[in-house]
């Protein structure tokens, strides 16, 4: 009898699937995208432009970028009945399960909900990325019992979501900073929850089954839900002095640091590198300097521990304290990954359906055959 021999566990090292959008040099510390460094992106870009840009594999012109915002635009607005909906749930309810059970039921409030011709596909990757930012802020703003704030279509993806969330226009300084968050997390090759978006729509499902999917994928620990466990060790460390004490303590218990380690990464994660300075300036502009230096802290005791095994700051480490000192909730930080990565997730859709073929990997058997069956009278 043949046995099917099992690829890597977890597939490390398989590639799976061909993009154009980002490209990933684990060993260099490198990522583009479309064969732009991310550096420059989160420099010089803004969101909208590099959604562009990762769903048409060029930069748009002045024009095609205004006319791009102002269909984006056009999309914060929730369908009729989704506001109500969001009134009806639970105040408790974990923010990203609310995030998956919404963008879902998006899907019934779309009259076509099953098309994913390429038009019909974009304009539903538009709506989703569109209503992601208003489902969360008015969810937030439900669970306080705060008055739900209405989405203002002069203002940017970033400082329209801020808007909404806290009922004032953001600082310049808030924006651009939540603006280039948005930039740094949007895509990144076939990780988990990508390749999950692909899997389903592999099926020829449809497009909300598959970035449900994936919001599912992203908020597990060992992927786009490390950032709120940062927070959790940071907030459990009084002070950077108990840090070396603390972190060796869990490294030798085996324990994983949240926010270390990639699988592709084996050197500095280059979103780290730029959140980093980011989460400095932020932490000193908004007295959070302490909270940076426990995650400077960290890193240097991880340095000295782990580093020469390749294991780095990932995207997560420095975004929490970003996000921190932008004054986001905690139960908020999953569903600030989930809001930009719906723009990579809809792009490896699109991607996908255009050359699409089924995903249908094989499992090796490892269990017993000719096993004789027991009637359940005599077990
Ligand atoms: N802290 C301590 N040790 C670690 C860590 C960590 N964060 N990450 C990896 N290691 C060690 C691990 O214990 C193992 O050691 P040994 O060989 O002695 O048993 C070795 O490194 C390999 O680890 P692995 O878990 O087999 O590696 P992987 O490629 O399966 O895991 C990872 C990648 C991201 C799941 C892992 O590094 C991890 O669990 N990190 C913490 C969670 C995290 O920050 N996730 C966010 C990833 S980046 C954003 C995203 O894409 O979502």
């Amino acid at each position: 009898m043949t046995t099917a021999t099992a690829a890597p566990k977890g597939l490390e090292g398989i590639v799976a699937a061909e993009t154009e959008m980002s490209f990933i040099d684990g060993e260099k510390g490198v990522l583009e995208y479309v064969g732009i460094a991310i550096d420059d992106l989160a420099r010089h870009s803004c969101f909208e432009e590099v959604v562009y840009l990762l769903w048409n594999l060029k930069l748009p012109t002045v024009t095609e970028l205004d006319a791009f915002k102002a269909e984006l635009r056009g999309r914060y607005a929730l369908p009729h009945g989704m506001l109500e909906r969001i009134k009806r749930l639970p105040k408790d309810a974990e923010p990203m399960h609310v995030l998956r059970t919404l963008v879902s039921a998006l899907g019934m409030h779309d009259p076509d909900p099953n098309a994913i011709d390429p038009k019909a596909a974009r304009h539903k990757a538009l709506n989703i990325l569109g209503h992601t930012p208003t489902l969360i802020a008015m969810f937030d703003r439900h669970r306080k019992g705060e008055e739900i704030v209405h989405p203002d279509t002069s203002l940017s993806f970033a400082g329209n979501f801020l808007y909404m969330l806290n009922g004032e226009r953001p600082t310049e300084t808030m924006e651009r900073a939540f603006d280039a968050c948005m930039i740094l997390h949007a895509d990144h090759g076939l990780n988990n929850s990508t390749f999950t978006a692909r899997v389903v729509i592999s099926t020829l499902s449809d497009m909300y089954s598959a970035m449900t999917a994936a919001i599912g994928a992203l908020r597990g620990p060992l992927h786009g839900g490390a950032n709120e466990g940062v927070m959790h060790l940071l907030n459990d460390i009084a002070s950077p002095k108990d840090v070396p004490a603390r972190i060796e303590g869990m490294l030798e218990r085996k324990e994983k640091i949240m926010g270390f380690g990639h699988r592709v990464y084996k050197a500095y994660d280059p979103r780290a590198t730029y959140l980093k300075t980011l989460a400095k300036q932020l932490a000193e502009d908004t007295g959070n300097s302490a909270l940076y230096e426990k995650s400077s802290a960290i890193e240097k005791v991880m340095e000295a521990k782990v580093a020469a095994k390749g294991i780095y700051p990932n995207v997560d480490f420095y975004s929490a304290t970003t996000y921190h000192s932008i004054g986001l909730d905690l139960d908020l930080f999953t569903p600030m990954f989930a809001m930009s990565r719906v723009s990579g997730w809809a792009g490896h859709v699109l991607e996908q359906l255009a050359d699409n073929r089924l995903y249908r990997p094989k499992a090796a058997y490892i269990g017993p055959h000719g096993v004789a069956y027991t009637p359940i009278g005599e077990r």
